[in-house]
């Protein structure tokens, strides 16, 4: 089974992102591994830095190295992605030549209050793992509507219909992510 790293895309204490990506792993089809890659510390990218990099970008990289493959679990800031998650991307395609996620299978899906809040995020997202030449999943396309009331005190969605909306969307990635480390490893 692979081993996939989750990137949230907010680095908010309180997000509603990672509240929802926290409930994946549990989804998943067995014998799946997940891990959790954090951008917080990432500081600003700056070219300047190339040949002298911080620890903390060359751990990104090597835990980038380390996964099959990604998920992202991220909020629309200005019709955008966040800034951090913009910067973690700019410091895993360098250096120039060398960006991890070329070839690495993402999947893609966002959360928000509204019901399709993260469309534009996710398509901006979607535009720079194309250039990154990453083979995203194209279905289905997972915009989440976080409400508090479908979480029980110690995190779990309660929720049937959105439980069954986050199986659909796990089982997809993994079978994507699946599908791709099995042709790079040549079974
Ligand atoms: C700087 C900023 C910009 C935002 N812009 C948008 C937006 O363009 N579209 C949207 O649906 N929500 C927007 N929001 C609201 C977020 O969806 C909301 O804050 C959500 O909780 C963010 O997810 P998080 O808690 O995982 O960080 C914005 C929030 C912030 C802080």
């Amino acid at each position: 089974m692979p081993r996939i790293g989750i990137i949230v895309g907010s680095i908010a204490g309180n997000s509603i992102n990672r509240k929802v990506a926290n409930v994946l792993p549990a989804l998943a089809p067995e014998g799946t591994e997940f891990e959790f890659l954090d951008i917080a510390d990432l500081p600003l990218y700056n070219y300047e830095l190339d040949g002298d990099w911080p620890e903390v970008a060359t751990a990104w990289k090597n835990a980038l190295a380390g996964v099959d493959g990604v998920i992202f679990v991220t909020p629309e800031y200005s019709r955008s992605i966040p800034g951090a998650l913009k910067n973690a991307i700019d410091w895993a395609s360098r250096p120039w030549g060398q960006n991890s996620f070329t070839g690495k299978p993402s999947a893609v899906m966002g959360v928000s209050i509204s019901p399709q809040g993260t469309a534009m995020a996710q398509q901006h997202l979607r535009n720079i793992l194309a250039h990154s030449d990453s083979p995203t999943l194209g279905q289905p396309e997972t915009f989440f509507q976080f409400r508090a009331d479908a979480f029980g005190p110690d995190g779990s969605l309660q929720d049937e219909t959105q439980i069954s909306i986050l199986r659909t969307f796990i089982e997809a990635a993994v079978a994507h992510v699946d599908k791709h480390a099995r042709v790079a490893a040549g079974v």
